[in-house]
Formats: C-alpha cells, sequence, structure tokens
C-alpha cells in the first residue's frame, strides 16, 4: 500500500487526479470505477482542467460506478448520474454510452444487480477504483454489517443517513430509502483502488480501515488484502494514524 500525505483538500484532489491521469495515459481505453461524494469534486475539477487543455484524454475511457439512490432517475439532481455528469462527464471528451451508474429506476432489483455485474464483467474488469471513505468505514453503500456483501446489491439505508439526505428534498417521501451498490468483490477484483480521504471526521475510519482488524464492521479495512492500493489523505484524515505513529 502506497499512502501519500497530502496538507490540504486541494493537495489531495491534485494528488488522486494526478494518479488517476496517469493510468489514463499509459492506457488510454482504461476502465475507471468512479465514485460520487464530497471529497472527490475537487479530484474531478484537476481532471477536467488537464483534459480541456489537451493534457488528458477521455475518448477511449469507459466506466463505471459504484452506487446509485434507488428510485431516482438519472436526471433528478440528487442522483449519482447527474453527479457525474455534472462534475465530470460533461466537461470532458468521454463518450456517455461508455458511462455506467446503476439504473436507479429498475424494476426488477436483482435483474438489475446481475446485469451490472455483467457490464463490470463485460468491460474486462476495472483497471482503478476510486473510492471515499464514510467516517463509519463505508465503501460505496457497503454499511458496517455482520457479512462482506459480494457483488452488486440493493441496500436500505441508515435511518441516520436518510434524516441527513432529507434537506436535499421537498419531503421525507421524497427521500431514497435504498440504495444500489457494488458490492465488496465487485470492488477488491478492481486491479488498482485509489481511496481519497480529508478532513478529521474520517481520521478514526481511516486508521481502523488501513490498520485495525478486517472486519465486514468496518467495510474499508478489506482494501489490507488488495496488493494494490493508493490512498491519498490530507494531515486531518491521517491524524489519528500519526497520533499511534504509523506513519
Ligand atoms: P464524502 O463521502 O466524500 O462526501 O465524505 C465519502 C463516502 O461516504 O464514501
Amino acid at each position: 500500500m502506497i499512502i501519500y500525505a497530502a496538507k490540504d483538500y486541494e493537495e489531495v484532489s491534485k494528488k488522486a487526479a494526478t494518479v488517476m491521469g496517469a493510468l489514463i495515459v499509459s492506457k488510454p481505453n482504461a476502465v475507471l470505477g468512479l465514485a460520487t461524494g464530497s471529497t472527490p469534486v475537487g479530484m474531478y475539477r484537476y481532471l477536467v482542467e488537464w483534459c480541456k487543455n489537451g493534457d488528458l484524454d477521455f475518448s477511449q475511457i469507459s466506466s463505471v460506478n459504484l452506487d446509485e439512490y434507488r428510485g431516482l432517475s438519472g436526471d433528478n439532481d440528487q442522483s449519482y448520474r447527474y453527479f457525474m455528469n455534472t462534475n465530470l462527464f460533461d466537461h470532458v471528451n468521454i463518450d456517455k454510452a461508455k458511462t455506467n451508474v446503476p439504473n436507479g429506476l429498475a424494476e426488477d432489483a436483482d435483474q438489475a444487480c446481475a446485469e451490472y455485474n455483467a457490464i463490470i464483467r463485460s468491460m474486462g474488469g476495472v483497471d482503478m477504483q476510486l473510492l471515499g471513505i464514510g467516517g463509519n468505514g463505508h465503501i460505496g453503500f457497503n454499511e458496517p454489517s455482520d457479512v462482506f456483501e459480494k457483488e452488486t446489491h440493493v441496500v436500505d439505508l441508515a435511518e441516520s443517513t436518510i434524516q441527513a439526505n432529507a434537506r436535499f428534498f421537498e419531503s421525507m417521501d421524497d427521500v431514497p430509502k435504498q440504495a444500489f451498490t457494488m458490492g465488496i468483490k465487485n470492488i477488491m477484483e478492481a486491479k488498482k483502488i485509489l481511496l481519497v480521504a480529508t478532513g478529521a471526521a474520517k481520521a478514526d475510519a481511516l486508521y481502523k480501515a488501513l490498520y485495525g482488524p478486517i472486519t465486514p464492521q468496518v467495510p474499508a479495512s478489506i482494501l489490507q488484502l488488495h496488493s494494490d492500493v493508493v490512498v491519498v489523505a490530507d494531515e486531518e484524515a491521517l491524524s489519528v494514524i500519526r497520533e499511534k505513529g504509523l506513519l
């Protein structure tokens, strides 16, 4: 595992974009596993800038996203498809037909999950999977649990997540209660993992993920078993690891 320590969010964004950009340069038809959330926004901004100035070419790139809210259409401004379009896809020369986000409106969830697994396989697997980490150690929507869920599945969102999301919707009824997410096996099958973390709220989870026991109660801890992980984190997110003298 490689850990890059960065001083702040901006430096994390630039370093993480450099790591993904290097893959795009060295493998122009790479399959990118992408993530949403506040952490990757700055990284996507750099990728857009470097594409606009001609340093990166997304024309042969394809992508597969970790997760999507169940019940939201891709036009909904809270959907992860919308997030990807507005933060990255609309601003680079990627072929949108080669970008994949679970279909939040799929009626038959089991079929939708099986199809998503098949899409990942048909692409030949993910070359680099980008991950954020939740304050509770989640990756994608794989929340702390008694078991590692293997492949794409539907999760019931935690009540705290539903409450936290409520501010983005007109009424409680509109807040998604479920999501589609890749499973831990899908994530672990990526050839390379790029984990980004910023802020003190992630410090404990990052310590447990990288140095604690491997347990589904801290889903990100499974990454200790992956042979090619790059972590880009700011000093706040690394603070517990530093306190323990591990870095
Ligand atoms: P964040 O989310 O980037 O918005 O902190 C990360 C995550 O929950 O995976």
